[in-house]
């Protein structure tokens, strides 16, 4: 059931919900469930670093001038499937799952390095979602699209927690990536969104800082939902 908000919230100006991370801190999952709860819309800006990646690579462009093309011009959706959740769209095809891919990952952390990618898609992210209250979650999300979000939250978690739980989430889809793998790919993907010139990966000075390592999924929805519910003013269930 989606938690009702106070009236100047529902009615008032957007209220907007900045979260910040590394991959694999948990931002998707608890956004999600969030968004769920009070209705928000949701965007996951991953995704459409992702879908320029995805783009890149069916195009074989390489080219920083057409890669900001690619993402100005990028025919990209977020929505929400009954039965299925919030799903990424690329020219009406549903590319959620081709998105993920690792190849695709590894690519959208270069594209997002380029200047001229990310102007692009910062207009695509401030318009999105109209009015309506909304939570984002990415890299730059309170520092650089929203610095005046109501709410930021930075999340984190240990290395080998990140590349524990991304090593489980490919096992539960039949892939065999070994854990070290991964923690290796983790770790420069880190290291390379967190010194790129623009818009690094960075949490912003006025950010709740939620450390999810030795927390259940659970018990991190209930940490950022105790925050909006305490911006909200409405008592968490
Ligand atoms: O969260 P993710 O793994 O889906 O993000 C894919 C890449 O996109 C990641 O390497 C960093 C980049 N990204 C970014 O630079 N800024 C954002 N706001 C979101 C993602």
């Amino acid at each position: 059931m989606v938690k009702q908000l106070p009236e100047k919230i529902a009615k008032g100006s957007r209220f907007v919900v900045a979260v910040d991370g590394p991959a694999g801190a948990g931002k998707g999952a608890i956004c999600r469930a969030v968004a769920t709860k009070f209705g928000f819309s949701y965007l996951d800006t991953g995704s459409i670093y992702r879908g320029v990646a995805l783009l890149a690579l069916q195009n074989d462009v390489t080219d920083d001038e057409q890669l900001g093309k690619l993402a100005g011009n990028m025919p990209f959706e977020f929505r929400f499937v009954a039965g299925e959740g919030f799903r990424a769209f690329l020219a009406g095809k549903d590319v959620s799952i081709n998105l993920r891919e690792e190849q695709v990952g590894k690519k959208a952390s270069l594209v997002a390095a380029v200047p001229q990618v990310r102007s692009a898609l910062l207009t695509f992210q401030r318009r999105y979602g109209g009015e309506k209250n909304i939570i984002l979650d990415g890299r730059d999300t309170g520092t650089v699209v929203w610095p005046d979000a109501d709410l930021k939250v930075f999340l984190t978690a240990s290395l080998e927690e990140r590349a524990k739980r991304r090593s489980l989430e490919l096992q539960g889809k039949g892939e065999t990536v070994s854990f070290h793998k991964i923690r290796d790919m983790m770790a420069e993907r880190d290291a390379r969104d967190e010194s790129r010139a623009h818009a690094p990966l960075a949490s912003a000075k006025d950010a709740h800082h939620v450390d999810t390592t030795l927390l259940t999924l659970e018990e991190s929805i209930d940490c950022v939902v105790k925050l909006v519910d305490k911006l909200v003013g409405n008592k968490p269930r």
